[in-house]
């Protein structure tokens, strides 16, 4: 049976790196981590990465802080296709994707976002949220596009704002609802894939 073969892209601690990994190792989620991509050469991710024996590599930093030079894109897909990946999984992946790449890998980029889209797109989501008084937010897994945040929508989860909660509170509580939520979306999109290729 084939299994989903994944490169998993992030910029940060790598929480939900880990949580797929160990779904991974512990086999309740049928699929390969080929390759781990970051863009920040200490993020945590890429101890992650050393830590579950995944390949992984460091794009250069480059002159943006938002997107990546075109080289390295070029240089990201070539990599991408000689590991041959089925599917981009972006972990908080901070820089915004191009068309080369998107055009490689044609509905085949999903992204997890602090929110429940379409509200709250952008940096601090959770921060967002509280600071306009909603009661309830969550987290969102959705196809990318070349937007910030856009695409269309996978999955959710609700998360609810208690009073007097604290961003560092909220977020880790959106953070553990994501832990869960991701590998759960990856899973259903291995089995599609299972079943499409008997
Ligand atoms: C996650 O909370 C994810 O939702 C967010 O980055 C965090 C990465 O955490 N992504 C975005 O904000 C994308 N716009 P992690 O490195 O611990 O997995």
């Amino acid at each position: 049976m084939r299994r989903l073969a994944l490169a998993i892209l992030g910029s940060g601690r790598g929480s939900n790196c880990r949580a797929i990994l160990e779904k991974i190792r512990d086999g309740t989620l049928l699929a390969d981590a080929r390759l781990i991509v970051s863009d920040v050469v200490d993020a945590g991710i890429v101890g992650v990465a050393r830590e579950f024996g995944v390949p992984s590599f460091v794009i250069p930093e480059g002159k943006w802080r938002t997107k990546l030079e075109p080289e390295a894109e070029q240089d990201l897909i070539r990599r991408l296709r000689e590991a041959q990946v089925d599917f981009l999984v972006l972990a908080g992946f901070m820089r915004i994707l191009k068309s080369p790449l998107l055009n490689a890998f044609p509905g085949r980029i999903i992204n997890l976002h602090p929110s429940l889209l379409p509200k709250f797109p952008g940096r601090a989501a959770w921060s967002q949220a509280l600071e306009a008084g909603e009661s309830v937010t969550g987290c969102t897994v959705h196809l990318v596009d070349s937007g910030i945040d856009t695409g269309r929508i996978i999955a959710q989860r609700e998360v609810p704002i208690l009073p007097d909660d604290s961003a560092e509170a909220l977020h880790e509580r959106i953070q553990q609802a994501e832990r869960e939520l991701y590998p759960a979306v990856i899973a259903k999109l291995a089995t599609e894939l299972a079943e499409a290729s008997t």
